[in-house]
């Protein structure tokens, strides 16, 4: 497939001061419960994570009766003939119901939106890698298929222009073998439309708003420490600003006498 066109949509955690919104993690979790688990597994993920701080701090009742829609296969039970029983917060969300999903959990980290080996680094640094913003142009990049896919034999699936991994026939690539489109085709239907969901904090539920939660949230799984670092990487840089003021002075003070 040709290369992706990801949109470098704006999240609450990005940049060094940036944290997860508590509010958007729990939308985005919805988004997931009601959407993609039909198909998609989060199975690195545990049910009791989400009431961690930093998550989507679900109440512990909440998080309970949750992971009780869900359920287990469990061999201890029947005298280790093995049983189902409803989830608990220990058990780890389920694996992928389709065998041709990808699991969910470290998605967001596994893929790039706008890493390169070009530039400084600063975009990077204030922007992140743009896993989510990939994963939110993936929801929002089904598009219409390209002229030069027409002039061919259709192919199975949906086109996609953030999809770089996907088909593409050979009339959409140059002589040398440079796609001449952006995206590919993917086999994964558009799952949000926009209005997908009601989320119960009456935030805005339109296709971007929607795909933008469900990236958040998929990358809270997959980074689930962020705010616990970078408040632990701000601590760090202010106490070090501090002690380099003082050590400027102390040194001053010491070799004074010697000028
Ligand atoms: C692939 C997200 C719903 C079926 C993917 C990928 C992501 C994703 C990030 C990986 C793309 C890549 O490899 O770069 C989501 C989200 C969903 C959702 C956030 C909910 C909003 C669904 C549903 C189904 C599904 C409901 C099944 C009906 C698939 C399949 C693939 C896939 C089959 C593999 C596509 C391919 O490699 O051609 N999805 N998905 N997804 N998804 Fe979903």
């Amino acid at each position: 497939g040709g290369g992706g066109e990801v949109t470098n949509y704006a999240f609450p955690f990005e940049g060094p001061f940036g944290s997860y919104d508590t509010q958007q993690l729990q939308r985005g979790l919805q988004v997931y419960t009601e959407i993609c688990s039909a198909c998609h597994g989060l199975q690195y993920l545990s049910f009791r994570n989400l009431s961690d701080q930093g998550g989507p701090e679900l109440p512990e009742e909440q998080m309970r009766a949750y992971a009780e829609t869900f359920e287990v296969w469990d061999p201890t039970l029947f005298d280790g003939e093995g049983d189902w029983r409803p989830a608990a917060p220990q058990d780890r969300f389920p694996m992928s119901q389709l065998a041709t999903a990808p699991d969910l959990s470290l998605m967001a980290k596994s893929r790039a939106g706008f890493s390169g080996p070009y530039g400084t680094g600063l975009a990077q640094f204030f922007n992140g890698m743009g896993g989510p913003e990939y994963i939110a142009s993936l929801m929002t990049g089904y598009v219409e298929e390209p002229e030069c896919a027409l002039e061919s034999d259709p192919m199975d699936g949906y086109y996609n222009i953030a999809f770089a991994a996907g088909g593409l026939p050979e009339t959409c690539y140059y002589p040398d073998g440079t796609p001449r489109v952006p995206g590919s085709y993917i086999s994964m239907a558009p799952p949000l439309y926009g209005d997908d969901v009601e989320y119960a904090d009456g935030a805005p539920a339109d296709l971007e708003s929607v795909s933008k939660d469900v990236a958040a949230f998929l990358m809270w799984t997959a980074e689930p420490k962020l705010n616990a670092r970078k408040e632990a990487g701000l601590t760090g840089v202010i106490f070090l600003t501090v002690l380099s003021v003082l050590l400027y002075l102390t040194n001053k003070r010491l070799w004074a006498p010697h000028k």
